[in-house]
């Protein structure tokens, strides 16, 4: 299984290299069928539907106010179970900070093609350069071009193979995986306390503040002349633990699939994006699920996104929380260690839902 994840199956193509050859029709690879294209019928919501994920306002959680923090962790819950999904603001991150990250990686896409390549990526760990998720040669490719890297456990993260320029990118990268893991440490928390759990509890099971797995990555999705017959990227839950994701604050881009429909999260200013990914599922025994969604590409705007992936240490067994399992709702899912779950997407690219339902009983891919 390691073996086939040595190198690319295909030659790697740059997205952002077809996007500007100007091309009026793009490559066949690109093309999804009908039924899997953006403009369907089913993209709009009812009207009985809110059109926007839930807004939470994190600052009261860390109030005096006992009983404004225990709305705030209402609202929380409520998000959590309801959608899996939702934008915070007055998280504690510096807006600035914010801005200035999300600036250093549009500067890094835009620098010639040649200084990119240096930092090609292989399936082997992802980092770096890259233009495809999973090895599967003939699949059908997503519209983006994105950089991955590691940033926790610290032993992991290799610095000398980020970007070198911009040169304020390494600096940027360091001090926005740390505030931004902070934010992580403190969701966990509150997803703790609202499950029911000791607080510290799902952190612990991730092994603890200084082990956690944190990687990054940068997302770039070129303009495309097509826009209507091909994805950013396909459906797919994240698989690790939560996701923090900092949008293009100019393009809306991201659709989460919402009672069979996918809804466009249209992006707050300097809210983070967050939602459940698999591994909270399995712990929390599916009382919080992680939601499918995708990203459609437009003509008109190139659109930036950073994606800030907080999971277990990848060498922790991950199962239902013993506090969650009873006779009445036995354990769903075996326990299983977060780097055997992940070698599976990254062999096979996203793909819905369809890992995490496997673990328990086959079911249908995705509802949308
Ligand atoms: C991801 C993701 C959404 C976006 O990177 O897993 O879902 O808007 N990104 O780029
Ligand atoms: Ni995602």
């Amino acid at each position: 299984m390691m073996n086939c994840l040595q190198s690319w199956p295909e030659p790697v193509v740059r997205v952002q290299s077809l996007a500007a050859s100007g091309v009026r029709a793009i490559p066949e690879r690109y093309i999804r069928p009908p039924s899997h294209r953006p403009l369907t019928k089913n993209d709009f919501s009812p009207p009985q539907e809110a059109n926007n994920i839930p807004v939470i306002d994190f600052q009261n959680f860390f109030s005096d106010d006992q009983r404004l923090r225990d709305e705030a962790l209402r609202n929380i819950h409520s998000a959590c179970q309801e959608w899996g999904f939702f934008q915070v603001v007055n998280h504690g991150v510096s807006h600035e900070l914010m801005k200035r990250t999300s600036e250093v990686w549009r500067e890094f896409f835009k620098l010639p093609m040649e200084v990119k390549q240096e930092y090609a990526n292989t399936p082997a760990t992802y980092e770096g350069y890259g233009s495809r998720l999973g090895v599967e040669k003939g699949a059908i490719l997503d519209w983006s071009d994105y950089f991955f890297l590691n940033y926790m456990p610290e032993s992991l993260r290799k610095p000398n193979i980020w970007p070198a320029t911009p040169a304020s990118c390494r600096e940027l990268v360091a001090e926005y995986g740390h505030e931004v893991c902070k934010l992580g440490g403190k969701l966990m928390k509150a997803f703790s306390i609202n499950l029911g759990l000791e607080e510290d509890l799902l952190l612990k099971a991730f092994g603890g503040e200084e082990n956690v797995g944190a990687c990054l990555r940068a997302n770039y999705y070129p303009k495309c002349p097509q826009p209507d017959l091909t994805l950013g990227l396909s459906p797919h839950s994240d698989p690790g633990g939560l996701t923090i994701l900092l949008p293009d604050e100019n393009v809306a881009g991201l659709q989460v699939c919402r009672n069979g429909s996918w809804l466009t999260v249209q992006p707050v200013p300097n809210a983070f994006i967050i939602n459940i990914g698999d591994q909270i599922q399995v712990l929390s025994n599916a009382i919080y699920q992680s939601v499918e969604h995708r990203v459609i590409v437009n003509s008109n705007k190139d659109r930036v996104s950073l994606a800030l992936f907080y999971n277990p240490r990848s060498d922790l067994l991950i199962e239902p929380s013993k506090q969650l399992v009873s006779d009445d709702r036995p354990a769903l899912y075996p326990p299983i260690t977060y780097e055997e779950y992940r070698l599976y997407g990254r062999t096979k690219g996203p793909c819905g839902k369809k890992q995490v339902e496997s673990l328990k009983s086959p079911r249908p891919c995705s509802e949308c």
